[in-house]
This record gives C-alpha cells, sequence and structure tokens, in this order.
C-alpha cells in the first residue's frame, strides 16, 4: 500500500527525476506530468531501470487547465511536488515572457486546479535567487528579498502568489529554495542533461572533460574569496531529492500544521523576521526553507576535484567576471535540520562521481 499518491509537475526534469526516485525508494505513488520541453523520454527509460517499473506519465502542460481539471476528477492526490518552469538565467533574460507564463501563469493555474479539486499541499521548487545579491552568506531563510534576472523574479512571484493562496484559501507549502545541485543518481542512468551550450559550471566542465568543448572560461579570479574566484553551495541532486521527501513528510504528518510547535520552532530558530519566512494562520501555511550543504565550494576547487575524478586535464582560462554573478553564496541549512531533520550527506568528491558517470554513459 503506496503512502501516498503525489503529483510531479515537470517530472522528467533534471530535480524532478530525481526526486521521482527518491518517492520511489520511500514508498510512494505519483504521477509524472510534464510538457516534455526540457527533458526526453529517455529520462522514463532511466526511470525505469532504476525503480524497476515504468511510472505513470502525462504529456501535458500545467497551463492547461482543462487537462488538470480532467486529471484531478479522476485521481486522488494527496499532494503536488512542482517542478514544472523554466530554469535558465541567461534564457530568462532574453525570453522574459516565455518565463512569466510557464512559471507564474502555469503555477497560478496548477493552484487554481488543485484547490478547485480539494488538493491542499504544495512544495515548490524555488531557488536561492530569490535572495538579494547584497546578503553576506550563509543566507538564512529571513535573509532580504530580491531579484536580478526574470529568473529569480518568477520564483519569488510564485512563493508570493502561494502565500496568498495560503494565507487565504488554507493552501498549505513548502517553498524548497535550491542552491547550487549537481551530479546524477549512482546508476548513472539519469543526471543533467542541459540543451544547447550549458550555462551553469558543472555540466560545461563535464562538456570539457568528455572532449566536448575545449576549455572551461572561470568568471573572474579576483572575487573577494579564499583563492579569488566565485564560491557557491553546490548540492548532490540526490541529497537535494531526499530533501523534498522530508519536506513532504513534515508537511503531509501535520508537524507543520502545529501552529505552536511550529512558531516554537521558528522562534528558536530566531526565524522571525521582516522578510517572513513562514506565516501560518489556521490551516493555511507557507513555509520557505534552504537546501543546500552548507558549505561553499570554489570553482577552482569544483575544476581540481573534477579533474582528480575524471583523469583528464580540463584546461581553464581566466576571463572577465559574468554580468549579474556575485562572489559567493552559500545556505544557512539549520532550518532543514531542525523542522525536517534532513541534512545533505553525500560530499562534493561524490557528486563529481556520479556525475561524471553520467556523463561517461551518455558519450
Ligand atoms: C557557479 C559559479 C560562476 C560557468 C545558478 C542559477 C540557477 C540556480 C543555481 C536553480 C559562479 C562560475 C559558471 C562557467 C564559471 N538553480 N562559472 N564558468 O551562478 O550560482 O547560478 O544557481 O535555481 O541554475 O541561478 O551557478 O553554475 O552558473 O555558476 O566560472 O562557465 O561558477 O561565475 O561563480 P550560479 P553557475
Amino acid at each position: 500500500m503506496p503512502k501516498a499518491t503525489l503529483l510531479l509537475t515537470g517530472g522528467l526534469g533534471y530535480i524532478g527525476s530525481h526526486t521521482a526516485v527518491a518517492l520511489a525508494a520511500a514508498g510512494y505513488d505519483f504521477v509524472i506530468l510534464d510538457n516534455g520541453s526540457n527533458a526526453s523520454v529517455g529520462v522514463l527509460q532511466g526511470l525505469q531501470k532504476i525503480i524497476g517499473i515504468s511510472p505513470e506519465f502525462i504529456r501535458a502542460d500545467v497551463r492547461d487547465a482543462q487537462v488538470l481539471r480532467d486529471l484531478f476528477a479522476h485521481r486522488k492526490f494527496e499532494g503536488i511536488i512542482h517542478f514544472a518552469g523554466l530554469k535558465s538565467v541567461g534564457e530568462s533574460c532574453e525570453k522574459p515572457a516565455e518565463y512569466w507564463d510557464n512559471n507564474v501563469i502555469g503555477s497560478l493555474t496548477l493552484v487554481r486546479e488543485a484547490l478547485n479539486a480539494g488538493i491542499k499541499k504544495i512544495v515548490f521548487s524555488s531557488s536561492a535567487t530569490v535572495y538579494d545579491a547584497s546578503n553576506i552568506s550563509p543566507l538564512r531563510e529571513d535573509a532580504k528579498l530580491g531579484t536580478s534576472n526574470p529568473y529569480g523574479t518568477t520564483k519569488l512571484v510564485v512563493e508570493k502568489l502561494l502565500e496568498d493562496f495560503a494565507r487565504s484559501q488554507g493552501l498549505q507549502v513548502v517553498s524548497l529554495r535550491y542552491f547550487n545541485p549537481i551530479g546524477a543518481h549512482e546508476s548513472g542512468w539519469i543526471g543533467e542533461k542541459p540543451s544547447g551550450i550549458p550555462a551553469n559550471l558543472f555540466p560545461y566542465v563535464m562538456d570539457v572533460a568528455t572532449g566536448k568543448r575545449e576549455k572551461v572560461s572561470i568568471f573572474g579570479d579576483d572575487w573577494p574569496t579564499p583563492d579569488g574566484t566565485g564560491v557557491r553551495d553546490y548540492i548532490h541532486v540526490m541529497d537535494l531529492a531526499e530533501g523534498h521527501i522530508a519536506a513532504w513528510e513534515a508537511l503531509s504528518s501535520g508537524k507543520l500544521k502545529t501552529h505552536q510547535d511550529f512558531e516554537t520552532s521558528c522562534n528558536n530558530e530566531s526565524r522571525r523576521g521582516t522578510n517572513v519566512a513562514s506565516s501560518c494562520n489556521q490551516e493555511g501555511l507557507f513555509f520557505a526553507c534552504n537546501l543546500g550543504t552548507g558549505c561553499g565550494t570554489s570553482v577552482r576547487e569544483l575544476i581540481e576535484v573534477s579533474r582528480e575524478v575524471t583523469g583528464h586535464l580540463i584546461p581553464a582560462i581566466i576571463t572577465s567576471r559574468r554580468p549579474g554573478d556575485v562572489a559567493a553564496v552559500w545556505a544557512n541549512v539549520s532550518l532543514a535540520q531542525t523542522i525536517f531533520g534532513w541534512t545533505a550527506k553525500r560530499k562534493l568528491r561524490q557528486a563529481v562521481e556520479d556525475g561524471w558517470r553520467f556523463k561517461s554513459q551518455q558519450t
């Protein structure tokens, strides 16, 4: 008997597919709804090899209200993990309308149809990009919010949308703010496959390791960091996936709904602040939480570990800083530990090893 049946929107994507593996391992049933725009159906084959069954998959877009209405009329879901959305910072600057349509209109359509069907629990795929660039790391959930690109803005707007529905419609939301997911499931059957030129560091480094690309450009070595290169919080994608299970179990168990416990734990964490990281009223709830390792790794360090793991030279040159970049971003992860009992377990090297295994099996 499954623990619950969840809807995974965008479940063929990088984080969604790894969360599907973690859900199966934890005894959950799930249905994947994905428009296939950023994932191949090869992911379904990979999932079948890992979990032993072919996941139930609906090729649809979360902006299609009728599809959602029909689905919810015929299937009972205890909740939704909402991954569906576009996620490239650079692309969002070129195509803001697509990002607002997919990420914001898609989320509004999903929430409206879910509430109409009586589905009130949602775990949302948010991002550390909602934090203002002026913050000093490690970042807490009540740090100043602010965005500098349409991608980050749509994530922040959807958080605000969800908070409004929590306050007025009784929606119960956990918003998970990802830092920098990297790596792949240990089997190598699923992993990160960006279309086109990778915008993010790790997949680009893997392309250089395979010889697909010539060299890595290090965007500045004059940052105020220990070795002058950018510092980020790289979290193994399977740790991130397991963080979703922990978040769902805290939400579905009613733990987060116990207003007093929740307030106490928040106060203990002294998280009350101007940017409300959490707000509870009656049955509605909005709770934002970081998912990271709590450790910062520099560009040079990640390239060096990748050289050791792959055995390839991975040439790198120093170039100018990338517009919009900041020196250092990493998470304060104490809230996830206190409230969900979750911490990242896997080390950076394992993420590189698992990511390299996936990459090697792809070429
Ligand atoms: C990491 C570091 C760069 C590429 C992303 C996006 C988004 C978010 C995760 C979910 C920085 C440097 C990069 C390269 C480099 N995910 N770099 N050469 O900038 O933290 O942003 O965070 O929301 O995907 O917001 O990740 O991998 O692009 O950059 O030197 O070719 O690597 O300057 O210091 P970032 P990133």
